[in-house]
Order: C-alpha cells, then structure tokens, then sequence
C-alpha cells in the first residue's frame, strides 16, 4: 500500500485497515520497531492487556502527560485517546505523535464544544477555567490551568479561597472537589459515559454478598456511588490503594482495563468490577477500546495515523499544562 491509499483509508476508518500476516508475531514487530525507529509506547491503564504488555510506560494521565514532557524519543505512539494523543503533540512539537486509532475519542472532552464553552466562560467574567484534562486542545486553550484526577485538589487549592473558578468539563469530579475543597465553582455539564454507568442497586446488592469488599470509585463516577465508596481516587491512587490497603477484596468502580494492572500487584486480592446499570460491556471505555495490537503495529509500521495541531493553537493550549506541571511539581506529585 502507498502513502496517498494509507491516508485515504485513515480519511474512512480512523486507522489502517489492512490485514496482518497471522505468523507475524505482533510483540517482537513492535519491540523490532520501537528500536528501529527510536518509538516510545506509552498506555492508559484502561488499554487492553496486550498492549500494555507491549508498552514502555503504563499511567494515568498526569503520569501520561508527565512522561510525554520529558521524553527523548523521536516518535511517541500513545495507546490512548485523542485529548491524550494531543497533550502529547502540545508538549512535543518537533516529535511525530502517533494514535492508533484517531476515532478513540472521549464523550466526556465531546461534552464540551468549543463555542458553547467560550460563551460560558463570556457569562462568567473574572473567573479562573480549570479544565480536566480530558478536553480538546481547543478548550485547554481556553483554560487558565488543567489538571487531571490526580492532581485536581492541589491544583484548586493552590489559589486563593475567595477567587471565583469554572470548573470544565465533568460535572461529577467538579461536584466531588466542590466538596473536598470547600469551594463552590461554577460546573460546566459533561460526564463520562464509562463512569456513569454504575448501578448503586447492583453495587448494594454485591456488597450485601461481598461483605469484606470495599467499594473503590474514581471521582467521574455520580455523587450517588462516590458517597458509598470507602475510597476514591485517580486511577493510579486507586492502583496503590489496593496494593496497600489490608482488605481482601475490592468492588472496583472505574474502567475495566485497570483489573489487569490490579491484579499484577495485587495477585492475592479479590477484583470485582463494578456492575453497569444494564447488561452490557459499557464499563469498557468503547473509545480506549478502539486500539488493539495490531492496530498499534500498523501505525508504527507506516507512521499513521499522525497527530498534527496547528501552532497557534498549540501554543494557547500549552500554557494551562505547562502550569498544571509547574504546580504539580511544586506539590510533589511529579518529580
Ligand atoms: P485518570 O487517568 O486521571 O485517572 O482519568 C481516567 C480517565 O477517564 C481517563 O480517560
Ligand atoms: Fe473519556 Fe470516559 Fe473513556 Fe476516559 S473512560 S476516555 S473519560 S469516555
């Protein structure tokens, strides 16, 4: 296949569609190219286990975005999301970033259209837009700082009590922090279709049968299962939590794609993933989901799908990162 038909076919599906000889062997390709090609992988703990085996780093998104920063490689492949893919592009200009799949989006960063969020930030003078990481680039340029699950409380905190915020895109990480840190900032309407799908009867239910299992919850989930969590955390907090904590057993609240990581460091407990409020898979992010092995050897194959950004834009959407990090650091969070 020539560039001009990969690019067309990139245009249709998202990704290259085009079939694999069943003997190669996808792990040792992939090792081949990330050699060749000076390639770093780096993968969301929501990534199927394949390719977290694969990749050279496994984080949440600070880790993620942290690693992005500081990398020497020439080419990084995120096994991710688009809003993701993009951090990595706004913190290294000169180095190509590659996505598997450039239609793994995000419902929560859809949440929020650029238009519609300027003329919010319009009706709100004088306040400070903190943005969750997962959000356009357009709307990171938007933003006076980001932060992620990881480091939201810091963040909100390192300004002063009275300074009025907006608080962008997830409604229910916003209404968690609003409680944490006392604050009352103005909360824009977007929620993760993963996270929301819990059922609070379902989750009652499996405690009644598990009663030694504590309920763990990332902070995109609704107010309804936070409030019935023993502990919630970013995605690497509640990684710890499990390897630390003495419980035997864990109702886990998030993505499914963290048990695989759970259970590596945590072999002896038992991981139960928290119910959806239907009878379907929905606890799967179907945008990180998108990304498969061969997928990732494909694009570090042809060096496709390409992440490119436009350098006005990514100037604007640097700045609220570059601060995330800055406070970030200041705080220890990063070293
Ligand atoms: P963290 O990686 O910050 O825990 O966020 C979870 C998530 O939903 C990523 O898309
Ligand atoms: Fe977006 Fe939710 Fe999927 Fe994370 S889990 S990428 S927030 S839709």
């Amino acid at each position: 296949m020539n560039i001009i038909e990969a690019k067309e076919k990139i245009l249709e599906n998202g990704f290259l569609d085009i079939e694999t000889d069943v003997q190669i062997d996808l792990f040792a390709a992939i090792e081949n190219l990330k050699k060749q090609k000076n390639a770093i992988v780096l993968a969301h703990y929501y990534q199927e286990p394949d390719i977290q085996d694969v990749a050279d780093f496994i984080g949440d998104s600070l880790g993620l975005a942290q690693k992005a920063a500081e990398t020497n490689a020439d080419i990084i492949v995120f096994a991710g999301v688009h809003f993701m893919a993009e951090t990595a592009k706004i913190l290294n200009p000169s180095k190509k970033v590659l996505l598997p799949d450039l239609k793994a989006g995000c419902s929560l960063a859809d949440s929020a259209p650029t238009q519609l969020f300027k003329k919010f930030k319009e009706q709100h003078p004088n306040h400070v837009v903190i943005s969750y990481i997962n959000c356009s680039a357009e709307i990171k340029a938007l933003s006076d700082i980001i932060c992620t699950s990881s480091n939201a409380e810091k963040i909100i905190e390192s300004l002063p009590i009275n300074q009025p915020i907006i608080f962008a895109p997830d409604r229910n990480l916003g209404a968690y922090l609003n409680k944490k840190t006392g604050r009352n900032m103005v909360l824009w309407n977007g929620a993760c279709m993963v996270h929301e799908i819990f059922s609070l009867e379902k989750i009652i239910k499996l405690k009644i049968r598990h009663p030694k299992a504590k309920l763990i919850a990332h902070p995109e989930c609704e107010e309804a299962v936070l409030n019935k969590a023993d502990f919630i955390g970013s995605t690497s907090q509640l990684l710890k939590y499990v390897q630390t904590d003495n419980s035997p057993e864990y109702i886990v609240a998030t993505e499914t794609g963290i048990l695989y990581k759970m259970q590596q460091t945590a072999p002896h407990k038992t991981l139960i993933p928290a119910p959806p409020n239907n009878s379907c898979a929905c606890n799967d992010c179907p945008h990180m989901k998108l990304n498969t092995l061969e997928k990732l050897y494909l694009c570090m194959e042809y060096e496709l799908p390409e992440l490119t950004m436009n350098e006005t834009l990514r100037i604007a959407a640097k700045k609220p990162i570059d601060r995330m990090l800055e406070i970030s650091r200041a705080a220890g969070l990063i070293g």
